[in-house]
């Protein structure tokens, strides 16, 4: 987007958006929409590669969409996207560019990217998976324990619990990221120094959590016999010097231009490739690629995330939804949520735009969810019922990746009902079961949870996040709102040892006395 940055709020789109909820989307009922449009399920789906979306249970019609993609060219979305694409410094608070497309782009051929960095991009990954098919063959090495946290630790702990089904049998993984000792002791109880290995994680190498956790596990191996460091240690990181004064030789590198919850597709993503091979981890990276090609080229009115980016603008302001739930039909998806809160929380849950201006616009709603069924026996009750509305996202993987006869159809069967209930509802004169209906879901569907499939389905989700913060006119790539607590942890982390609270306001000053060291 070029300066001056627009405010989407001052737009003819906005205005028009706000009239047009007031309006008619005030009224706008999902069943009365179906009964007058026999075409709208086909009109509000979409087809992305190795993801079909139908869009069509949001409260949303054709007038909606063609005042959201007004705002996307008022906005200058397209051109954003290009200066994303261009390796343009889009994350100016730390003048840097955000290239995560680069470490998918293919070696050479369609797509290749003539970019300087792609060079050294191709060598890593190539050493990388060189190292990961050497470990694999390493039939003493049996454990393998991630120490990172956030984006070092969320993505590939998703990505390697959704693809347990291509993970080598023989390999355990292990994600530790919390400095809350009881994580890391409950996972070294069950170790043995010479059949394991730790991969810390860090772009940085200074967050404290993992540099925590990293000596632990370093004095751990070492009291318990080890004596091989450099063959059980392996860093992941952009600050290779840090992790040589740690005492790690093995190391692999990224580059600043990788943001933290952007990085599962670089050396970040080790644990991924040494669970699922190299070849795998290729195609996952194609995966992602597939989508990152029609992000870039496909025009918006059919661009899956360009569409959905829309739509949670749509939402958040005009519709007032505070939260979005995921919903994923498929257990190993178990950590998707989470991961999605980082991706999307920490890119856009901003309050100034790329100017500094204070947003005039909500930004990032909350994301919360768990895996159906169980979200159904849990807190679907308030979805269905409660006095607010919570737009609803549905995973379904039509192919299970197991044997057992009967579960899959009664686990689709759910996915559909739940989507179907929320907008049908149920009349009840009585009122304890009056489901009121109209709300609104969007349905995702992967023909099977693989390696491409997951790619492209995590991608899609990157360029959301993208797209929604480019109509706020955010940059979605700092993070500056999780510096000021680490900070004041540096400040109370001593004063528990000397009771020390002088300055500290009352309440902070009586838990330190509380939670302090008692002589
Ligand atoms: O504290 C937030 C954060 O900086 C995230 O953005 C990042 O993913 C995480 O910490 C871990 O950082 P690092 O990989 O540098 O240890």
């Amino acid at each position: 987007m070029t300066d001056p940055l627009i405010r989407c709020d001052e737009t003819a789109a906005w205005a028009a958006l706000r009239d047009h909820q007031q309006t008619a989307g005030a009224a706008f009922d999902l069943r009365q929409a179906f009964a007058a449009d026999a075409g709208r399920a086909q009109a509000l789906s979409l087809q992305a590669p190795h993801v079909f979306a139908d869009l069509s249970k949001n409260l949303w019609d054709a007038r909606t969409q063609a005042l959201l993609l007004q705002l996307a060219a008022e906005c200058g979305l397209q051109a954003h996207r290009d200066a994303l694409f261009a390796g343009e410094p889009v994350n100016a608070t730390e003048g840097r560019a955000a290239m995560h497309w680069l470490l998918r782009a293919p070696a050479a051929g369609p797509g290749a990217s003539a970019r300087p960095e792609a060079a050294e991009v191709q060598a890593t990954l190539q050493a990388m998976l060189a190292y990961a098919e050497q470990v694999r063959a390493d039939h003493t090495i049996t454990d393998v324990v991630n120490i990172g946290i956030g984006g070092s630790d969320l993505g590939p702990q998703m990505a390697v619990k959704a693809l347990a089904e291509h993970v080598a049998p023989g390999k355990h993984f292990h994600f530790v990221s919390n400095v809350d000792g009881h994580e890391l002791d409950a996972v070294l109880k069950a170790l043995a120094p010479e059949h394991t290995l730790f991969l810390i994680a860090s772009k940085t190498f200074t967050t404290a959590e993992t540099m925590a956790n990293a000596q632990s596990a370093k004095r751990w191996y070492q009291q318990s016999g080890g004596n091989d460091i450099a063959g059980h240690f392996a860093a992941l990181t952009t600050n290779v010097a840090a992790a040589r004064s740690f005492g790690i030789e093995t190391t692999f590198g990224f580059w600043d231009w990788v943001g933290g919850r952007y990085s599962m597709w670089s050396a970040i993503g080790l644990p991924i490739a040494l669970a699922i091979g190299a070849e795998n981890f290729r195609a996952f990276l194609a995966g992602a690629h597939a989508m990152d090609e029609h992000f870039r080229t496909e025009p918006l009115a059919r661009n899956l995330p360009v569409q959905l980016g829309l739509l949670d603008v749509w939402y958040r302001n005009f519709k007032g939804f505070g939260s979005r739930s995921i919903a994923p039909y498929h257990a190993a998806l178990n950590r998707l949520p989470a991961y999605l809160q980082q991706l999307e929380m920490e890119s856009n849950g901003k309050r100034v735009d790329r100017a500094g201006r204070p947003l005039a616009v909500a930004s990032s709603p909350v994301l919360w969810g768990e895996p159906g069924t169980n979200g159904q026996h849990a807190y679907f009750q308030m979805l269905h019922q409660g006095t607010e509305g919570v737009p609803l996202e549905f995973i379904a993987v039509r192919e299970a990746a197991h044997g057992l006869p009967g579960h899959q159809p009664k686990l689709l069967a759910n996915a559909i009902a739940q989507a179907q209930a929320l907008m049908v509802g149920q009349p009840d004169p009585g009122g304890h079961k009056d489901f009121p209906g109209n709300r609104p879901s969007s349905f995702f569907v992967l023909e099977r949870l693989t390696p491409e499939t997951l790619g492209a389905f995590i991608a899609m989700y990157e360029h959301r996040v993208f797209t929604s913060g480019a109509i706020c006119g955010i940059n979605s790539f700092d993070q500056w709102g999780v510096e000021l607590g680490k900070v004041l942890a540096r400040d109370i982390e001593p004063r528990l040892a000397t009771g020390d609270v002088a300055g500290l306001d009352a309440s902070t000053a009586a838990l330190v006395q509380r939670l302090g060291h008692k002589a």
